[in-house]
């Protein structure tokens, strides 16, 4: 059994149809790297895929259990709102802008949703916390406040944010791209750790090196369909489809650094 599935999803904005037929499995400790082009519909498929987005056909799968499936139309529905709930909570979602709550303390930024969705205990969920704190490099900073930190700092607490639900599998979509370089490897490192001890994870990325060294898997999409798929060296050094081609070309020509 996958610990993830979509399968077939078709999704249109309008008269814009951004997603053709669309199927991805992830397995337990699996890490898969998604690349292609802006407007290719990489967040539009991790949007699906977390439910912050509706699909028009599909179905949707973690564990086993079914959040969406197609009606006999072919059109997908989705499970209860109850159902939902429960499935959300077996993934995370860290995004490019952070999106931490201002107002809140880096800790509390830790503790609000196990302790007030997942209904746990606060202490232990605070000694957790600064746990998890300890692990990215941010002791001592449970009390600063987003703004107080930098990009990195503020994405690393992120990933934490995210980790504290204790999920079985994240989430990432261009978790370095709103970062100066240098802070880029903060997260990349963090990301890397998490490889290490075998968390499950889709990551959209433009870290080209990145995906080739932490990816199982590596997904490339253009134009709404995924276009060749396998081995992070085959897809990132050897790519067989023509758009693969061009697409990572126009890395080297930008003189970003492929290895
Ligand atoms: N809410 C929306 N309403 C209308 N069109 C949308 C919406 N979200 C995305 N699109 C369109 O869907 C297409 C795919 O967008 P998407 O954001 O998934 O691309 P992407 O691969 O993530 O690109 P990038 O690398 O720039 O983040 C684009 O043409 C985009 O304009
Ligand atoms: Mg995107």
């Amino acid at each position: 059994m996958s610990l993830f599935e979509i399968n077939n999803v078709g999704k249109s904005f309008g008269d814009l149809k951004v997603l053709h037929d669309i199927s991805v499995k992830v397995e337990e400790g699996e890490v898969v790297a998604i690349i292609g082009p802006s407007g290719s519909g990489k967040s539009t498929l991790l949007r699906c895929a977390t439910m912050l987005e509706t699909m028009d056909s599909g179905s949707l799968i973690y564990l086993g259990e079914k959040a969406a499936q197609n009606d006999a139309q072919g059109r997908t529905v989705y499970a209860s709102p109850a159902e939902l709930r429960r499935i959300k909570g077996y993934f995370g979602l860290v995004f490019q802008n952070f999106n931490l709550f201002p107002h809140f303390s880096v800790l509390r930024n830790l503790t609000e949703a196990p302790v007030h969705v997942q209904k746990r205990d606060r202490k232990e969920v605070e000694k957790e916390a600064l746990e998890l704190l300890a692990k990215i490099g941010l002791s001592g900073k449970e009390n600063y406040y987003p703004q107080q930190l930098s990009g990195g700092q503020q994405q690393r607490v992120a990933i934490a944010r995210a980790l504290a639900m204790k999920p079985k599998m994240l989430f990432f979509d261009e978790p370095t791209s709103a970062l100066d370089p240098e802070l880029t490897g903060e997260i990349l490192k963090v990301i890397r750790q998490l490889a290490a001890i075998k968390m499950t994870m889709v990551i959209v990325t433009h870290e080209m090196g990145f995906a080739r060294d932490v990816a199982d898997r590596v997904i490339f999409m253009d134009g709404g369909y995924i276009i060749e798929e396998g081995d992070p060296h085959d897809v990132i050094s050897n790519p067989r489809e023509g758009r693969t081609k061009q697409f990572l070309a126009r890395f080297s020509d930008q003189g970003m650094d492929i290895d």
